[in-house]
């Protein structure tokens, strides 16, 4: 295995510092921590610049030299999602200054999964398997499958069973081979790890980690591009691993090292679900330790309870003077709507736990007038649609003519009634 993007990466660990060449390993022999790519700072800098980033292509690609993988033929270019002001919203919320939105629901499967996932296939393919697999809450599973199938490997994903039906279809839609594990996520991750050891495949969120990590750190490079090479102030990320959160502070970070923006302050809050909050309930309760939970209730992208990058996600959210917040089914819910309702954008449950923990954040005080708040909008709402059963309150069934239409308008619409 050797590819030339991997010249000047290797891999670290995170616990005692040992390095090893960038291969298909993803703990460490010495004290099993897990391995982060490092970048050769000099050759980063030899490559990396704003003007080639605005040149390059309108995807994640664009930020080749901080990337440790080449796209194949058949990748999905996810990635350079908008970023779209929300002025109803941050005034519906409290939010005193700009509320902007990172709208990763425009991504090829509607999640900001496809970033991570075009990372690992891209390595995948470059170690030479077969098959990709993963351990997923369900948007990973539709992202890792449209990718095999686009770039033609066989596919394995591993779900927990009681996952929402629309997120099951976007996995089996590509022809991936579901695993739907009677279990929790944890379990099926566990499974997972013995799978790498029985058969070998790249399962991108296990052997292949190290390297899917770095796609989420496209998030926060695309921020900062598109805030005019600057920092916003807060950005609030969903926590479900951890490492989503981890890789955006730290795609701030290297734009800073490179000169490519002043490293200015920016707190970086997480969001989790009280159905599943370890990292929340360890920043409530001072601890660095994440103790491990049960997950329970609706925000099932989220349900990760024994989070393998919780401990750094809580490190880096102190650290920036951030906040993590726990908030519950409810508050979910009428987030998604108040979402849906001010901005046109349809977010699934992990969005709704971002724009409540916004609302927590600006009754808190927390947000200053003049600052800039990124919200994540990670995922569509069509896969967790099931949520908002029975709450659609606005649709009338008529018969197809215009009185019947005009006599069902009047209770529940009389601002739209005809006269007469
Ligand atoms: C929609 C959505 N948002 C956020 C996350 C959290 O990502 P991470 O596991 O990197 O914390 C996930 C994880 O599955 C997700 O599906
Ligand atoms: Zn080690």
């Amino acid at each position: 295995m050797t590819d030339q993007t991997l010249e000047y990466v290797v891999l670290r660990c995170r616990g005692c510092q040992t390095a090893y060449p960038a291969a298909l390993e993803y703990a460490c022999s010495r004290c099993l921590g897990p391995l982060d790519p490092e970048y050769d700072a000099e050759e980063v800098a030899k490559r990396l610049s704003r003007d080639g980033i605005e040149a390059g292509p309108r995807s994640i690609w664009r930020y080749a030299p901080l990337l440790p993988a080449t796209p194949g033929p058949g990748d999905l270019a996810p990635g350079l999602t908008p970023l779209v002001p929300a002025p109803r919203l941050a005034e519906a919320l409290g939010v005193p200054g700009p509320l902007l939105l990172k709208d990763d629901t425009r991504n090829p499967t509607n999640s900001f999964k496809d970033r991570v996932v075009a990372v690992a296939v891209a390595r995948a393919r470059a170690f030479g398997l077969s098959t990709v697999a993963c351990a997923s809450t369900g948007n990973l599973a539709g992202a890792t499958a449209a990718a095999a199938a686009a770039q033609g490997l066989e596919c394995v994903v591993v779900i927990p069973a009681d996952l929402e039906a629309g997120k099951v279809a976007s996995a089996a839609a590509f022809g991936a081979t579901v695993v739907a594990v009677e279990g929790s996520y944890d379990q099926a991750n566990r499974l997972s790890m013995q799978a790498v050891e029985a058969f070998g495949w790249g399962f991108v969120n296990v052997n292949l980690r190290p390297w899917y990590a770095e796609g989420s750190k496209t998030v926060g490079l695309e921020v900062a591009e598109q805030l005019g090479w600057s920092l916003p102030e807060h950005v609030v990320v969903p926590i479900a691993s951890g490492a989503l959160l981890t890789k955006v502070h730290q795609g701030f970070g290297v734009l800073a090292d490179h000169g490519l923006v002043e490293r200015t302050p920016a707190k970086v809050h997480g969001a989790q679900s009280v159905g599943c909050s370890p990292v929340a309930a360890a920043f409530a309760a001072g601890v660095d330790e994440v103790t491990p939970v049960r997950p329970s209730g609706i925000v099932k992208s989220l349900a990760i309870g024994d989070p393998a990058d919780g401990a750094e996600a809580l490190a880096t959210v102190r650290g920036t003077g951030g906040r993590v917040e726990a908030v519950d089914d409810s508050e979910v819910v009428e987030a998604i709507e108040l979402l849906a309702r001010t901005t046109g954008v349809f977010g699934e449950t992990a969005a709704g736990v971002t724009v409540a923990t916004v609302g927590r954040l600006a009754a808190r005080g927390e947000f200053r007038p003049g600052e800039r708040v990124v919200a994540l909008i990670t995922g569509h709402g069509l896969k967790t649609r099931e949520v908002l059963d029975g709450r659609a309150g606005a649709t009338v069934t008529v018969r197809p003519n215009i009185d019947a239409l005009s006599e069902a308008l009047a209770p529940v619409r009389p601002d739209l009634a005809v006269p007469g």
